[in-house]
Formats: C-alpha cells, sequence, structure tokens
C-alpha cells in the first residue's frame, strides 16, 4: 500500500494542476490516471485561457512556452446578418486579455514539471474505485502492470472528468443533479491554412452558429453547430468548406480554406452537481460540471476549481484548519453558477434553435445588437470572458 497526502484521481488540467500547486506548498500527492501519457497530451479540446489561467501558470512556473507560443487576444467579434462587431476585451476591462494556447500543450507542460520534480503520476491505471469517504479514505486500482494497487491517504480529489468514478462515489441521496441538455452539437475541425482573421469570430446565421478559431500560423480551429447525432463521415471537405463560408459570409468575408485534417462532433450540455464533496472527497472541474462550449470556460473552471481546493487542502493540512474545506463547495459554486449562465447565454444568443419562432429570432438578434451597442452590455460579455478574477 502507498500512502500520500492527496490522493488525486485524473490528470487533466485538474488534478496535474491542482498537484503542481499542492507540490509548491510542500504537499504530497499521487495521481492515477487511465489513459496514457501520450494520449492526454493528444487529445484535441479546449483552446482558450483566461487572463487568471495564464496568470496562474506563469506564477507558478508552468508558463514560459505559455508565453512564448500563445496568442494572446485583445479582442473578439460576434457577426451577425452580414456584418462583424468589435468587442473590444481589453479596453472594456482594463487591461486583461485571453490567450489562444491548447489544452494538450497545457497539460504537456503540466506533466513535464511535475515528472521533473518527482511526481509520482500513475498512467493507464484501470479500475480505479474509492472506499473509506467519510473516516480513511483509500484508492484501489489495477496498475499498468495488471498489479492490484492501493493508496492511502488524507483526501481524495476527484479530477477524472465528466465520465469519471469519482462523482459517482458521493451517495445518489447525498447530492443533487443539475442537467441541461441542447439539441445540438459543435462539429469540430483543424485545418491546414493560414488565419482568416485576427481574432476570434462567434458568428450567428440563420442556418446556424459558427466560429472561427485558430491553432497557429498555419493551423485553424473552427467549429459548426450539428446535430449532435450526425457522423463526422457525412462530411467532405467541401461541403464542410461551403457551411463554414455560408455561416460566416458578408463584407466579402472569406474563409481561407486548407485540408482538413481532424474532425470531431461534442455534444452541448450544462451540468452541476451540488455539492462537490462528500466527506474526504473532493471533486473539481469537469467531474463535477459540464459548460457548453460556446463561452471557453470548460478548461478555466477547473483551474478555478483547484486552486481554491489547492489552498483550502494547504491550511487543512499544515494547520488543520478546516474552514476552507467546509466552504470549498460553496465558494467554488458560485464561480461555477455564473460561468454556468454566462455560457448559456453565449450559446442562447448565438445557436439555431429549431423551435425558436419568428419572434424568438428578432429577440436573440436585438440581443445581439444590445451587446455590440451598448458599452454596458458589452462590458458584461468582456468581463465574463476574460474571466473574474481568482478569490
Ligand atoms: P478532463 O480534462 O476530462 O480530465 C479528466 C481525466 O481523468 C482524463 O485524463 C481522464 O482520462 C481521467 N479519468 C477519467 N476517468 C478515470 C478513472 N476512472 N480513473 C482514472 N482516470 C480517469 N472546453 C472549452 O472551453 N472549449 C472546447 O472547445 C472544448 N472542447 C472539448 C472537447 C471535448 C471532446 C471534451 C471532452 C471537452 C471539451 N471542452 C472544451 C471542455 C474542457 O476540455 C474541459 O472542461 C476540461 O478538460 C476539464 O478538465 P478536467 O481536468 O476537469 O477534466
Ligand atoms: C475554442 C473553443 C471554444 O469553446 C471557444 O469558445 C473558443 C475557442 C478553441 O478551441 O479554439
Amino acid at each position: 500500500m502507498t500512502r500520500t497526502q492527496v490522493g488525486i484521481i485524473g490528470a487533466g488540467p485538474a488534478g496535474l494542476m491542482l498537484s503542481h500547486l499542492l507540490h509548491l506548498a510542500g504537499i504530497e500527492s499521487v495521481i492515477l490516471e487511465s489513459r496514457s501519457r501520450k494520449a492526454i497530451e493528444e487529445t484535441i479540446r479546449a483552446g482558450v485561457l483566461e487572463q487568471n489561467t495564464v496568470d496562474l501558470m506563469v506564477e507558478t512556473g508552468v508558463g514560459a512556452r505559455l508565453q512564448r507560443e500563445g496568442f494572446v487576444h485583445h479582442g473578439f467579434e460576434f457577426r451577425f446578418e452580414g456584418h462583424g462587431h468589435r468587442i473590444d476585451l481589453t479596453g472594456l476591462t482594463g487591461g486583461r486579455a485571453i490567450t489562444v494556447y491548447p489544452q494538450h500543450e497545457v497539460l504537456k507542460d503540466l506533466v513535464e514539471a511535475r515528472l521533473a520534480a518527482g511526481a509520482d503520476i500513475r498512467f493507464e491505471t484501470r479500475d480505479v474505485a474509492l472506499h473509506d469517504l467519510t473516516s480513511t479514505p483509500r484508492i484501489t486500482f489495477t496498475g499498468v502492470d495488471g498489479q492490484p494497487g492501493e493508496l492511502a491517504c488524507a483526501f481524495i480529489a476527484g479530477c477524472d472528468g465528466s465520465y469519471g468514478v469519482s462523482r459517482p462515489a458521493i451517495p445518489a441521496d447525498k447530492r443533487r443533479d443539475f442537467l441541461r441538455i441542447y439539441p445540438f452539437g459543435w462539429f469540430g475541425i483543424l485545418a491546414d491554412a493560414p488565419p482568416s482573421a485576427h481574432e476570434l469570430i462567434y458568428a450567428r446565421h440563420e442556418r446556424g452558429f459558427a466560429l472561427i478559431s485558430t491553432r497557429s500560423p498555419d493551423v485553424q480551429r473552427m467549429y459548426f453547430q450539428c446535430d449532435p447525432a450526425d457522423s463526422v463521415d457525412n462530411w467532405s471537405e467541401d461541403r464542410i468548406w461551403a457551411e463554414l463560408q455560408t455561416r460566416t459570409e458578408g463584407e466579402g468575408f472569406r474563409l481561407t480554406e486548407g485540408r482538413i485534417f481532424q474532425k470531431n462532433i461534442v455534444p452541448m450540455r450544462s451540468y452541476v452537481c451540488e455539492p462537490m464533496q462528500y466527506g474526504r472527497l473532493f471533486i473539481a472541474g469537469d467531474a463535477a460540471h459540464t459548460v457548453p462550449p460556446t463561452g471557453a470556460k470548460g478548461l478555466n473552471l477547473a483551474v478555478a476549481d483547484v486552486f481554491i481546493l489547492a489552498r483550502a487542502l494547504e491550511r487543512s493540512l499544515k494547520s488543520g484548519a478546516d474552514e476552507g474545506l467546509q466552504s470549498y463547495s460553496a465558494t467554488a459554486l458560485k464561480r461555477i453558477w455564473r460561468a454556468q449562465h454566462f455560457s448559456w447565454w453565449m450559446t442562447s444568443m448565438l445557436h439555431r434553435f429549431e423551435d425558436a419562432t419568428a419572434f424568438d429570432r428578432r429577440r436573440q438578434l436585438a440581443e445581439l445588437e444590445l451587446v455590440t451597442s451598448s458599452e454596458s452590455a458589452a462590458r458584461t460579455v468582456a468581463e465574463n470572458y476574460v474571466g473574474l478574477p481568482l478569490a
């Protein structure tokens, strides 16, 4: 049996950042991850880092590559009715911005820093199960060598994403689930092409939403609203480009096309589990909540959760003061619900809803007119998009 102070399940942004912050505070952890290092470092997911996430990475010594290779964006565009309208993120928020730097690059930087500091990360661990959460917590598992293992710890951090084992370890009668499923998904592509615009474009079109993002001067990331049950095989390159061109058209704008080398469809939902604690188990990131990606909040919320959790665990393990742990769930949930509202709002302003009436569509356009013409409304969007300060 291995002993550690905090047993962490999942090596996503939440688990790795938590382990990193705990290490800086002199606290030991072990991470159990079901996938291989290669798999987590290659999975394409989010791309936008809030100012808070960037600052935390830089301040804690894992931001050097991000500062070199990330792209700082001071604004983005809302595009509707054939016209673009810029949201001046930096001007409206007193100097804040977002950085485009893919999630798997964040993971590479965190894994490298953790392993360089001698961290115990067990990749390809199977059969993870949680025990004795209200007394002396333990985690049992099967290691990559096929041998059974056991980890005894003072606390368990469940950072194992939407489909992990941590949240279900909270008894159903001790938690409440809040769920909203959207009747659409996002079709995501990566293409070999130069950027079509200097900043991200969030486009609302009668045919549905489209998002133009970037990865590098040679690789672009784009999404368009689709049927979540559709298959990427139904979409040829020509059909994808025609759809994206139509949804972003106007003022002579044309996307620069190129070879599409990755396609995926993600469903969209909003979900929150309350509370984010049971006994000595604390859940964080996607294990506790999901946001639709329109607000670019998923990864950033995961980091914000573990920022709060790391401080609370440090206080408890160093001085026995448990107030931070007792208030962890309530503190994190405040920010989560704020992000839930913002993500739902962005989603509702920009997507095509099949059951929308002509009135609903005019009202949707009026809302976009408001956020692109009223400075106070635009500021609300900008402040939420760059991220509220960490507590
Ligand atoms: P995760 O990144 O999911 O990490 C959890 C880790 O736990 C994984 O590595 C997993 O392998 C591991 N794990 C799971 N079960 C077990 C187990 N039983 N035992 C051990 N380990 C386990 N957000 C955006 O803002 N924009 C986007 O475009 C976007 N695209 C996305 C696309 C996809 C396909 C997905 C799934 C998510 C996307 N997100 C996006 C959301 C964002 O990526 C997540 O919010 C973020 O990854 C949350 O980090 P996390 O550490 O909480 O969870
Ligand atoms: C990206 C993803 C998002 O969900 C978003 O809102 C903006 C950008 C991206 O992958 O680049």
